[in-house]
């Protein structure tokens, strides 16, 4: 793939810091598919991984460490896909040093930390700071609250957000489990943030459940493999989330939403495409296998809204409060699952 040549005007120079599953992804649509970016620099802590991004999608400058990518004062615009535990500093020393920020989700780890992303984005509101709750760019999402604005299912009662992981990447799952800060925070996090946006509330009220159902290494960090929680909005609406790692048919991200006049459902059956297979198994729908495979064209369009924001001096829909709230309602989540107890948010 080649790269086109020169900076065009009023071009977006993109720094990203993180080549993992995502990053790879994120860094790929923006050297190539993004309008009006161009990804400059990449910075990771595996050397192999920037040389190749350097190599085979000519960025021109690649780094080791952040603070280094910091000093590119060639770079408008800085793109956070490392790990959790490291947004918020990055999301932080990245604005101070006048850079626009977008950050993967979630926003942090701990709600101080979550606090001082605040704080930094309320120094500089010149600069754009859009987080990655990418299935508000979802075009069935969007269709689906768009469709709750003009009153097509009556006044919203339940949302149902079901996020689990393939039991096929479950090897993963266990590494990650001691820094991802448990499921609620990684996995339904994207559901809490729907379920604010599509219900038009804050939740009040949680009582979690969960366990390891087939995998005891999860207990170690606090966590299970499967874990549940109902929750009360202070609109009076309820939302149910779900959120695991053993589902056996692929990545499982389902959602409904139940109107006093109608119901919503996206993916109720989370095929890849569709297609249908008629053979000795019976009809065989094939599943989507992983969030990059599900979400494809919604991380392109989130990053492109990021891009288009700078160019066009726009601030994005989701904002760094609705990362904090988010986290907040994932981290009381966890809480009532560990202590066995209801919580109240204030
Ligand atoms: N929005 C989504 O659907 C979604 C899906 C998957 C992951 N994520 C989030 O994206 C982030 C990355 O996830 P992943 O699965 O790609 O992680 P990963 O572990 O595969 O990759 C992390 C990358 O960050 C880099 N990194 C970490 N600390 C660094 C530092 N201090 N300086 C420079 N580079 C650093 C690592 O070198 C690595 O390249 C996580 O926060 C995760 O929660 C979001």
């Amino acid at each position: 793939m080649g790269r086109p040549p020169g900076l065009q005007p009023n071009e977006v120079r993109v720094g990203i810091v993180g080549l993992g599953r995502l990053g790879m992804r994120h860094a790929e649509n923006l050297a190539f598919r993004v309008s009006g970016a161009r990804l400059d620099a990449a910075c990771a802590l595996e050397p192999d991984r920037v040389e190749t991004v350097q190599r085979e999608w000519g960025v021109p400058r690649g780094y080791g460490r952040f603070e280094d990518m910091l000093n590119d004062r060639a770079l408008d615009a800085i793109f956070i896909a490392s790990s959790s535990g490291e947004h918020c500093r990055q999301i932080g020393e990245a604005l101070d040093a006048g850079f626009h920020v977008f950050s993967e989700k979630p926003l942090g780890i701990s709600l101080e930390e979550c606090r001082a992303a605040e704080a930094a984005v309320a120094r500089h509101l010149d600069r754009v700071f859009m987080l990655g709750f990418m299935r508000r760019y979802d075009a069935s999402y969007r269709r689906a609250k768009d469709l709750i604005e003009a009153g097509r299912i009556g006044t919203p009662i339940l949302f149902r957000g079901y996020s689990v992981d393939p039991e096929s990447a479950i090897e993963g799952a266990i590494r990650f489990a001691p820094s991802s800060g448990g499921q609620f925070i990684d996995m339904s996090v994207h559901d809490i943030d729907l379920a604010r946006w599509m219900l038009g509330g804050e939740a009040t009220t949680i009582f979690a459940a969960g366990g390891c159902y087939a995998h005891p290494e999860f207990a170690a960090s606090g966590d299970g493999d499967n874990l549940a929680a109902l929750v009360r909005f202070d609109t009076g609406a309820m939302a149910f989330f779900l959120a695991g790692r053993t589902a056996a048919h692929g990545y499982a991200v389902e959602t409904e939403i139940i109107g006093t006049k109608g119901t919503l459902r996206i993916a109720s059956v989370p095929q890849k495409d569709h297609l249908e297979i008629l053979d000795s198994h019976g009809v065989v729908r094939e599943c989507s296998q992983s969030f990059l495979e599900r979400f494809e064209s919604a991380y392109l369009a989130e990053a492109q809204e990021f891009v288009s924001c700078i160019r066009q001096g726009r601030k994005p829909l989701v904002t760094v409060q609705d990362g904090t709230r988010a986290t907040e309602v994932a981290f009381a989540a966890t809480r009532s699952f560990r202590e066995d107890e209801l919580v109240r948010l204030s």
